[in-house]
This record gives structure tokens, C-alpha cells and sequence, in this order.
């Protein structure tokens, strides 16, 4: 039997020794111990960090993901557990997700018999670099899944408070780069300026959302950044300028990397100046089902939670979304109550979450397996 109590013993030490991306070495070893000790078996999957167990037996399978990572951040918060991994800090509560996705097998465990069918637990690597939910689906273990269910914590609603929508909950991110080659410094009838072009950049990309998207559909274009000559006298010979798109549907999406494309390709043309484009396509909108929605809002609501329905999806990045592009899914924001938040040196959970969370995804679990 375990109880809250083991919960926070759990999420501590994941706190105190976090990994980064690609390197979750240590915290993969000490879930399977844990995994281990409660009698959960852990499936053979090639994976280098990360790992999935299973409960149950049966035809029918869910999957429960947990991201496993932590941010090349210096933790800026005092207590018994701070991080003891230089300039490393679970400063986006993966360490409570863990916590929450361990505590929900170990209670699932105790009810293997009465279960119809099998629960996967995804305890996924890499979130914070996009790709570890594709490796994941990349080793087949998901497949057949009739649902994907996932969370995260969010430090601007309190405890008790969970936030769900139907269809995209999260944005896709995309970073653009523009590498601008100009000519001959102090003749610019040799050659063009691309200060010039730079200026005509600028403004072309901030028509994409004003101009081309309709009033209905919504998604941002940032510049984040531009860099271009070094003194007063000399004309450039190079422009750099990157940013980033978030929108909240594949069509949109496309159709804002063409754009760029297209932008990219006529202003080339009228200034006579080389533009290269490099469009990355990062983690795409997570996505919830329809169905499966409704279904999380009662349980949420059973577990006693307060349920509110988010308005639009959340600017934030997620590769969840890798796998509601291809299994049925829901994720959803539960309230950690954090003053600093998610990304931030101080960013301070409050690790109540850990009461309910289990609850619902065992709840959930046991009703989309009947
Ligand atoms: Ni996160």
C-alpha cells in the first residue's frame, strides 16, 4: 500500500538528482528499482534513457505518459532537497509527474486483477528537446493503444483546480531562421544591402498573421532576434534573423512555412540578395479527443476536483502531441500553485498535487477499460 506520504519521498529525490535531456540515466535506474520493488514488470524496449512497464493482462491497452527531464537551470530555491546537480533543476515538475505516474502504477498495481486489460506506463525521455515522445512511438510499444493520457502541472492554477479543452490544448512551435547574404562592403551598386532587406522582412512576416490568416483563426509570429553589421561605415555583408510560430492546427501551420518560403523567394528576387530559409518544425499542438475529454472531465470531477474549460489552447510547447497525432489522447493542466513559474530558477510546486493526481488517472484508467 502506498500513500502520499511515499509519493513526495519519490518526487524529492527525482529533485535532487535531476538529468538533462537525452541523459536521464540515474532517474531511469531508480524507477525501475522502485518499479521493481512493487512487483511491476518492465517491458524490454530499446531505449537508451526511459523506460515503460505494464499492469494488467488483456486485449485492451492504455498508455500513461510521464515526461522524465530536467533544464540546464541553476536552482535558485532553498530546501532539504535542492538540486545537487550543478546548473541542473526540474524546474518544469517532470519530478512531480514521475512521482504521480509511479504512484498511479503502485495503485494500479494493487488492483491488476480487476482490471480488463493493460496500462502502459510511458516514463518518456527528452521532453524539454521535443523528440523523446517520437522515440517513444518509434519503438512500437504503443501500439493498438486505445487512449494516451497525460498531464502537466501548472503553477498558475492552485491545487485542486484542473484545466482542460477539447481539440488542441497546446500550440505547435516552430523556430525560422533567415541567413541573408549581402555583397561588397563599400559599393553597393556591386552588390545589395541586406539591411534593406532585413527591413522588408520585418514587415513581410508580420503581415502573414494580419493579412493572410483569416479574422477566425489565430497563431503568432515572433522575431526574436537580428543580427546584422558591426560598425557605421561599412555596409553588412550578412543578415541572421530567427524566430518563432506557434499556431494550433496542421493546415495553418503549412500554410504560415510556405508563406515564409514564398517571402523568402520574392524578396531574394527583388533585391538580387541570397535568402536562406531554415523552417524547424519543433513539437506540433497536442491535440484532445473529443470523447475522451468528457471522460476526463468526470473523473476530475469524481476525484473532486474543480474542472474549468480553457477558452483556447495554451502557447506552450509539448511533444504529447506526438502522440495525439497518432492514438487517441487527452492531456491536461492540473494545478501546481507556483508563485515563479514553469522554466523559472524558483519555480516552487506545491507538491499537495501529488494527493489527487493518482486518483484520477487510476479512476480514468479503470473507466476507459470497461
Ligand atoms: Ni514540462
Amino acid at each position: 500500500m502506498t500513500n502520499y506520504s511515499t509519493y513526495v519521498d519519490w518526487r524529492r529525490t527525482f529533485h535532487q538528482y535531476p538529468e538533462l535531456s537525452d541523459e536521464e540515466y540515474e532517474t531511469t535506474e531508480m524507477l525501475r528499482k522502485i518499479l521493481k520493488s512493487y512487483g511491476i514488470r518492465i517491458l524490454d524496449v530499446p531505449l537508451k534513457t526511459g523506460l515503460v512497464a505494464e499492469i494488467g493482462q488483456g486485449e485492451e491497452m492504455i498508455a500513461v505518459r510521464t515526461d522524465i527531464d530536467a533544464l540546464p537551470i541553476e536552482e535558485h530555491v532553498k530546501h532539504e532537497f535542492t538540486s545537487t546537480h550543478q546548473g541542473v533543476m526540474h524546474a518544469c515538475g517532470h519530478d512531480i509527474h514521475m512521482a504521480s505516474i509511479l504512484a498511479t502504477g503502485t495503485q494500479l498495481k494493487e488492483i491488476e486483477d480487476e482490471l480488463n486489460g493493460r496500462v502502459r506506463l510511458i516514463f518518456q525521455p527528452a521532453e524539454e528537446l521535443g523528440h523523446g515522445a517520437f522515440e517513444i512511438i518509434n519503438t512500437g510499444v504503443l501500439k493498438g493503444a486505445k487512449a494516451v493520457l497525460g498531464f502537466h502541472n501548472y503553477p498558475t492554477l492552485k491545487v485542486g483546480e484542473f484545466a482542460i479543452k477539447s481539440g488542441a490544448i497546446t500550440s505547435a512551435v516552430d523556430r525560422f531562421e533567415f541567413n541573408i547574404k549581402g555583397a561588397h562592403a563599400a559599393k553597393p551598386e556591386q552588390g545589395n544591402d541586406p539591411v534593406i532587406v532585413v527591413g522588408q522582412l520585418i514587415n513581410s512576416l508580420q503581415t502573414i498573421v494580419s493579412r493572410n490568416l483569416s479574422a477566425f483563426d489565430s497563431a503568432v509570429v515572433t522575431i526574436g532576434e537580428i543580427s546584422c553589421g558591426n560598425t557605421w561605415n561599412v555596409i553588412a555583408d550578412k543578415a541572421y534573423i530567427q524566430g518563432t510560430v506557434r499556431s494550433f492546427d496542421e493546415d495553418k501551420r503549412h500554410y504560415i512555412e510556405n508563406r515564409m518560403k514564398n517571402i523568402a523567394d520574392g524578396l531574394s528576387r527583388v533585391f538580387n540578395v541570397d535568402i536562406d530559409l531554415t523552417y524547424s518544425r519543433l513539437p506540433g499542438a497536442v491535440v484532445n479527443d473529443t470523447h475522451l475529454t468528457q471522460e476526463a472531465i468526470e473523473v476530475a470531477k469524481n476525484v473532486g476536483y474543480h474542472v474549468s474549460m480553457l477558452d483556447e489552447p495554451v502557447t506552450i510547447g509539448e511533444d504529447f502531441s506526438g502522440y495525439t497525432e497518432e492514438y487517441p489522447g487527452v492531456f491536461a493542466f492540473i494545478g501546481s500553485d507556483s508563485k515563479y513559474d514553469l522554466h523559472h530558477p524558483k519555480y516552487h510546486p506545491d507538491e499537495r498535487i501529488l494527493e489527487k493526481v493518482p486518483q484520477y488517472f487510476v479512476q480514468l484508467v479503470q473507466r476507459l477499460l470497461t
